[in-house]
């Protein structure tokens, strides 16, 4: 773990206004820095930066927070990983908190593991680029496929010399550790101790973590012999879990997010030349059925996959089932196929890159229509054979977890099929149900046309909603911009106005989730004699503590100072009369609370035949009557003063 006193440090030193221009072309603007989204695409820029607050907000994706916030947002970061890239920018060394000896043993395992792949990339490129064998072999494999110097250097593509011990002895030689040569796979062990390369006369694929680290290669064979493997790969091993990896990823991740897209394909080689031909969007699955770990990878950085098959038609039935997998991560899946014998890597050679732009363009099919056709398709007329379609089809519609979306293609596809919506969304609603009641929830029914509650009845129910979460907002608001002001009012004087909201609020348990963890953060904060600023909060590890505070920092209000004066906009302002800012946020939460319980009672009573019951609860009712009746008087008193 990263120290207090390091993370103290890089907070001081970090300067938002730097930090974000290097990603955002910021214009000073007032007090405040703005410029276009990196989040959506903008004409008129929207993401404002506020240097005196050390925050950011996004009004068109609604994203905002400190710097932190902002390189895990955009660089997919975690918290430790954002603080690290701030230290390397403000030159701040990381003190970290003693790890038990087995975490240190591995972690040094697993940089050893890396470090060696490292090193045998690099030798896998200078026998390639510096050899004459490497150079006659295999990088004339290469161009003659097409590839380009600068993408072969990009992927850091190489070759392993057609020799027993070549990578082995030089690697020993290097002083790198046998036993790391192992695990890795690079080296194989012979009986008798003695180590030899695993990949040999083969061109080298190496396969890089998200951070762009390798830790695995793919090696081709140069032969045509059907008897030798065509693809020999590193084994798994503490750094790397092929199920937890995806090839190209890290040169894709950039282009992917700006897209807002990910083209899927098979192969190494679909990968370079999709790439190569501009579109830089694409991983490969490496040739096994996707995992749940992969599709969380990409779902990280998009929600959109698109598909890209060859066009062989026994592959294409075999992989349909393992989509779903896709839908239920809830992200949309698109396919696309490609002429007979064709896979991306031949197609865009032979046709070049904008016709197969635009031939994606053209062709790509939502996958559970595209699903839904090809087993129409097979069943032909058979009925039961079409029955068992509907069945598989509608099983893969109930795997997308937004409702809404679902019924979507539940019509779609009822058109499809001919078959009435109706009996289709009678299939899904039974399927859902039961999916729920195995994981022990409730299931969410879907109709073909909601039936709403009454108009009225639904805005008095959004309204004391929206009342009591306004409430609790109000008093987090407060706490943010005002907690560490003193007071000095008649009666109270020399305490701050946070620790006397939180103790005024002790007998108060706020609803919603994140208001709760709010105050209960303060409260121990105060406990532990601090006074948190909104900086505390800003940094705060927790998301969605993170977004609260900048929610309530960031109104139009607060944001910028002379806003009333540009607007020309008269507010009582509330900073005049703190006393009764403090005080009615105080109490209108308190009688929204009581007023609630006064709710519970009166149902209660309703529902009560039993007479000593009534009693009691008509006794506690008429209390708390008097405790409401006591907040109004004196809220009146106090906003009036
Ligand atoms: P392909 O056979 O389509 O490979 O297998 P490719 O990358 O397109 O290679 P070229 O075009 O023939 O040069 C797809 C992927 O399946 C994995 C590899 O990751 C490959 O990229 N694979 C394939 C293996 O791991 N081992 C194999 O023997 C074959
Ligand atoms: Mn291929």
């Amino acid at each position: 773990m990263i120290t207090k006193l390091t993370i103290d440090k890089i907070m001081e030193a970090t300067d938002i206004v730097e930090v974000i221009g290097e990603f955002v072309q910021l214009k000073k603007r007032g007090a405040n820095y703005v410029g276009l989204s990196p989040f959506v695409n903008e004409k008129t820029p929207s993401f404002t930066v506020s240097p005196s607050k050390g925050i950011f907000k996004d009004f068109s994706s609604g994203k905002g927070g400190s710097a932190i916030t902002f390189l895990m947002e955009l660089e997919k970061f975690t918290y430790p990983e954002a603080l690290k890239w701030l230290a390397k920018k403000y030159g701040i060394e990381i003190e970290e908190t003693e790890e038990s000896k087995e975490n240190k043993e591995a972690d040094s395992r697993r940089e050893s593991l890396m470090v060696v792949s490292s090193y045998a990339a690099k030798f896998f490129q200078e026998a390639m680029w510096e050899t004459e064998e490497g150079t006659n072999i295999g990088l004339s494999y290469f161009k003659e496929r097409g590839f380009t110097p600068e993408i072969i250097k990009k992927f850091e593509l190489g070759y392993s010399p057609d020799q027993w011990e070549a990578f082995t002895s030089a690697a020993i030689k290097a002083g790198y550790q046998p036993e790391f040569l192992e695990e890795s796979g690079l080296s194989v062990k012979r009986d008798n101790g003695s180590m030899y390369d695993r990949y040999r006369g083969r061109v080298m694929f190496p396969i890089h973590s998200f951070t762009g680290r390798v830790i695995a290669f793919g090696g081709r064979t140069l032969k045509n012999d059907k008897n030798v493997p065509k693809y020999v790969n590193s084994p798994e091993s503490e750094i790397y879990h092929k199920s937890n990896v995806l090839y190209g990823l890290y040169f894709a991740k950039k282009a992917i997010r700006d897209l807002d897209n990910c083209y899927l394909v098979e192969g190494y080689a679909d990968v370079l030349s999709v790439f190569q031909a501009g579109i830089e969007n694409v991983v490969a699955s490496s040739g096994t059925s996707l995992t749940v770990e992969q599709i969380r990878l990409i779902g990280r950085l998009t929600k959109n996959i698109t598909i890209l098959y060859d066009g062989d038609a026994a592959g294409i039935k075999a992989s349909l089932r393992g989509l779903d997998l896709i839908l239920e991560e809830g992200l949309n899946v698109k396919v696309v196929l490609f002429p007979d014998g064709h896979d991306p890597d031949s197609y865009v050679r032979q046709v070049g890159s904008s016709a197969f732009k635009q031939y994606i363009d053209q062709n790509k099919k939502d996958f559970i229509i595209y699903k839904t056709s090809i087993l129409l398709k097979d069943a032909g007329n058979d009925p039961i054979r079409k029955a068992e379609v509907i069945r598989e089809v509608v099983e893969s519609i109930a795997k997308i977890p937004d409702s809404i979306k679902a019924s979507v293609f539940i019509k779609e596809c009822s058109y499809q099929m001919q078959i009435e919506e109706r009996v289709l969304l009678s299939e899904l609603n039974k399927m859902r149900l039961s999916k729920a009641k195995k994981n022990g929830q409730q299931a969410e029914r879907i109709e073909a046309y909601p039936e709403e509650p009454p108009f009225e009845e639904q805005a008095q129910l959004t309204k004391e909603v929206n009342n009591g979460l306004y409430q609790e907002r109000e008093v987090v608001r407060l706490l943010l911009l005002y907690g560490s002001r003193m007071i000095d009012w008649d009666g109270i004087a020399n305490t701050y106005i946070g620790p006397f909201v939180i103790a005024e609020l002790s007998d108060v348990t706020f609803e919603d989730p994140t208001c709760k963890l709010f105050t209960d953060i303060y409260r121990q904060q105060v406990e532990n004699g601090v006074l948190p600023d909104d900086q505390f909060f800003i940094h705060h590890e927790n998301k969605a503590i993170v977004d609260i505070a900048v929610d309530m920092l960031t109104t139009k209000y607060t944001l910028s100072e002379n806003w009333y004066e540009m607007h020309n906009i008269f507010v009582p302002d509330e900073q005049m009369n703190m006393r009764a800012t403090v005080l009615g946020a105080i109490f209108h939460l308190k009688k929204q609370k009581v007023g609630e319980i006064l709710e519970d009672l009166r149902k209660e009573l309703q529902n009560s035949t039993n007479e000593t019951d009534q009693e009691i609860l008509m006794t506690r009712y008429m209390q708390l009557k008097k405790v409401e009746k006591h907040i109004s008087d004196y809220l009146g008193s106090v906003i009036l003063k």
